[in-house]
């Protein structure tokens, strides 16, 4: 790592999913082997990223508003402002364009090359030149395999065991902003979890665009995921965002069966209808869906299910939606995120498919199935009362530093009274269920 006289102060905020959490904390390991410094406080940086995210027009609209609010910033002292992730992957145009206040732009393949585009534009602003400094080449190769992501602290750590996305779903972005799917070499992330384990921390995330589409030689996700969980001193390791046409037997047998792998799938369905899912390019249909559901819950029926769901897609009748709202009753699942149907730029669906919907058909139907999830999401909590859990406490409850808050294996929130239950995070504590919301368990000690 190198030293500088006046290191340079960096300021970085993160949208979007866990991959750009992890993705912040490459670039924070990449700038500090440069010398730069990280600062929590934005008002006394030289450099502010922000790291952005394109999956729905609102997540758009917050990296604006944003950016609005760093030309006030900007116009009292010198400032360089770069905008990273999938955003700048996606709307390199825009960006550099329209918004004359950024000044470096990196898409997720690229951040190798960030220290020297930042370099480069403070050089640039000294020198009164306004040039802007690009770099938004997908890679088909680039994992970043080595360089260790510098992790905050906390009980989770992240890894990153692929990236990019092959599945094209109509609706989405993600296969244009992160590219090619690519894995990385197992021993690889053996060893980064060996590592993990060393430092103290007590659960992994195995993260990737379609995780478990992992393959490396003859290793697929299986055989990845049982490595990674057989590694000494993790208790608990986890995997997020699956696709539901990579649940080969092998992969439930790993999860149903291993102890320290935990008892919760996300398996995404986003409609319940075959033409919807047809036109979204999902490759399954709802009876196989519903297949894989059952065999899951044969396996084990105290897993823990949980969705994504999109409402209001191109064309979506009343019938086609009411498939969708059926479904989320027969499945049952613990939660569900409901998202209303946003056109991406670049999409097959925007290219094919008008956005028909009209937005308050869309909304009530968001509502309906959030109504809907809250009932469901409370019964199935309420299944647990009375019932003693393992909890892994990962701090204070954000309401409140006198309630613990930690997560069962399944990933549900527990909270407790810290009067009655002194904590400290990486514990596990085993608790009694005693109340519980749509949202929240709520447990006192045993
Ligand atoms: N790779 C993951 C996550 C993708 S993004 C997966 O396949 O599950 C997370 C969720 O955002 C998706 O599951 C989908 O429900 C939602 N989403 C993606 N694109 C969207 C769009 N254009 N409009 C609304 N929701 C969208
Ligand atoms: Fe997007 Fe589909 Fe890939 Fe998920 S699997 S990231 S929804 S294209
Ligand atoms: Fe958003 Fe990119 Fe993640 S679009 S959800 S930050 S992969």
């Amino acid at each position: 790592m190198s030293t500088r006289p006046n290191p340079r102060q960096v300021h970085i905020e993160t949208f979007g999913c866990q991959m750009n959490e992890y993705d912040s904390e490459l670039v924070r390991t990449l700038l500090k082997r440069e010398g730069y410094v990280f600062t929590e406080d934005r008002e006394c940086a030289d450099v502010i990223l922000m790291n952005t995210c394109a999956i729905r027009e609102n997540a758009h609209a917050k990296v604006y508003t944003h950016l609005s609010d760093l030309k006030a910033l900007k116009k009292t002292r010198p400032l360089v402002v770069g905008v990273l992730g999938c955003m700048a992957q996606n709307l390199k145009e825009e960006l550099t364009v329209k918004e004359p206040l950024v000044d470096v732009l990196a898409g997720p393949d690229a951040y190798r090359r960030l220290p020297m585009l930042i370099d480069d534009a403070i050089r640039a602003q000294e020198q009164g030149l306004g040039s802007k400094g690009l770099a938004v080449d997908l890679s088909e190769y680039e994992t970043y395999d080595d360089v260790t992501p510098e992790r905050t602290g906390g009980v989770n750590a992240w890894i990153a065991v692929m990236r990019g996305c092959d599945n094209f779903c109509s609706f989405c972005v993600v296969p244009y902003t992160r590219g090619r799917e690519r894995s990385r070499d197992p021993q690889g992330i053996l060893d980064e979890a060996r590592r993990i384990a060393d430092q103290g921390f007590k659960q992994i995330t195995l993260l990737g665009q379609n995780v478990n589409s992992y393959r490396s030689g003859d290793w697929d996700f299986a055989r990845l995921i049982s490595a990674v969980a057989d590694v000494p001193g993790i208790e608990r390791v986890r995997f997020t965002s699956p696709h539901p046409k990579d649940f080969p037997r092998s992969l439930l047998e790993a999860v149903v069966s291993h102890p320290r792998i935990c008892k919760h799938i996300h398996l995404p369905v986003q409609s319940g209808n075959d033409r919807i899912l047809g036109m979204m390019n999902r490759t399954y249909t709802r009876a196989e869906y519903l297949a894989l559901v059952d065999e899951i819950r044969r396996m084990d029926s105290d897993i823990v299910l949980t969705t994504d769901i999109i409402a209001g897609f191109c064309s979506e009748s009343d019938a086609e939606f009411a498939d969708t709202y059926r479904l989320l009753e027969t499945v049952r699942y613990h939660s569900a995120f409901v998202f209303l149907y946003s056109e991406r730029k670049h999409t097959i669906a925007a290219r094919k498919f008008p956005d028909d919907v009209p937005a308050e058909v869309k909304s009530q139907r968001v509502t309906a199935l959030v109504e809907l999830q809250r009932r469901i999401s409370t019964e199935r909590n309420r299944e647990y009362l009375g019932r003693t859990l393992p909890v892994l406490v990962e701090g204070d409850a954000k309401k409140s530093h006198l309630q613990g808050m930690g997560k069962t294996d399944g990933n549900i929130t527990v909270i407790w009274d810290k009067s009655t239950l002194p904590s400290q995070p990486g514990q596990t504590l085993s608790l009694s269920i005693y109340d519980a919301s749509a949202s929240t368990l709520y447990a006192r000690p045993v």
